[in-house]
């Protein structure tokens, strides 16, 4: 120790001083790489038809089911923090085999898409398409006996009655709707229904990149729609591809995708940055129920500091490369921001 004493302090002097940048909160904020507000943020709402008020989902705390007739003052709520959009689910009265509530227009997803508009007509709309909410099996589709007998989701059928729904939603003032059952062809498809019938400025929101994933679990009580028997993975992807999803986002764009997504956003930030490499067109990311459900149970339990996290996984998603997110943090992140 002595001879540690002997030294002449400093020994050296840093030639790189990182640090000089990070002294003030001012220098921090001048040299920040990656940005996040309100308006990086879409919120998605539950609107269930048999509902007079709204219904908490025990898994997700803070989100619930609302009535249709929540729906002005949530366009107005979404408005006033200045939020990118809002992503509307339906849970409607009557589930059959083909998901046909899906595209009834009277059903919960048009009306509050055009509640919605009336009282905030500016406000960017998005509707999710797919049936699992609407079939009383619960799978992204229409069933049919396989080779040997097994059920499983019948591709084509299940493309018309997306497309019917896609086009219920452009009618009743959907801004984009966004596509999330992975059936093959369906960008291609809703493009088509969408333009033959006039609806050629609904853009589409391609859920191009889903992976069959356990953090979806709150959002299926949430929307009930888990599926009865089985599991998806027989068409949502392997959580252990990439390169497939280069091909899914590369199909999509081709297809006529406007924007696309990655969904779960934690677990998969390399693919948004690949995926970001890879295309041109606006990516989305949607922070899922599984997510939210792990920070709201965390943070309740007194383990972690909820805005700190909740900030700071949102910035990881941005800085991986989405330029924007669908989370059920939306509402409060935005408060925190504003
Ligand atoms: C399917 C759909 C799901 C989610 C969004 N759209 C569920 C699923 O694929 O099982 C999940 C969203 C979330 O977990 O927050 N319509």
């Amino acid at each position: 120790i002595e001879r540690v004493d002997a030294l002449q302090w400093p020994l050296v002097f840093p030639t790189e001083r990182p640090r000089r940048l990070r002294r003030s909160s001012a220098i921090r904020s001048l040299v920040r790489e990656t940005s996040l507000a309100p308006s990086d943020f879409v919120l998605p709402l539950f609107f269930n038809e048999v509902l007079d008020e709204a219904r908490p989902v025990s898994t997700m705390p803070g989100v619930s089911q609302l009535p249709v007739a929540a729906a002005a003052d949530q366009a107005r709520l979404a408005r006033s923090l200045g939020l990118g959009g809002i992503i509307l689910f339906g849970l409607p009265r009557t589930k059959d085999a083909s998901g046909s509530s899906a595209y009834d227009p009277n059903g919960p997803v048009p009306r509050a898409v055009a509640a919605m508009k009336d009282a905030v007509p500016d406000l960017l709309v998005i509707t999710d398409v797919c049936v699992d909410e609407y079939t009383d099996h619960g799978h992204c589709g229409i069933l049919r006996p396989g080779p040997r007998g097994h059920l499983e989701v019948d591709n084509d059928a299940t493309l018309e009655v997306l497309a019917k729904t896609a086009v219920v939603h452009a009618a009743a003032g959907a801004d984009i709707v966004a596509p999330s059952d992975m059936m093959d062809g369906r960008v291609d498809a809703l493009r088509r229904a969408l333009d033959g019938t006039g609806h050629e400025s609904t853009a589409i929101l391609s859920y191009a990149v889903k992976y069959a994933s356990s953090f979806y679990g709150p959002f299926r009580e949430a929307a009930d729609c888990a599926p009865k028997f089985g599991d998806r993975a027989g068409y949502q992807m392997d959580p252990a591809n990439t390169r497939e999803a280069l091909r899914e986002a590369r199909l999509d764009e081709e297809e006529g995708a406007d924007l696309l997504m990655v969904k779960p956003a934690l677990p998969y930030l390399d693919v948004i940055a690949k995926v970001r490499a890879a295309s041109p067109l606006p990516l989305g990311a949607y922070n899922v129920s599984g997510e939210y459900a792990m920070i709201k149970a965390a943070s309740a339990a007194g383990m972690i500091d909820e805005k700190r996290a909740v900030l700071e996984l949102l910035t990881s998603i941005r800085r991986a490369g989405a330029d924007f997110i669908l989370t059920y943090h939306a509402v409060d992140a935005a408060r925190w921001l504003g």
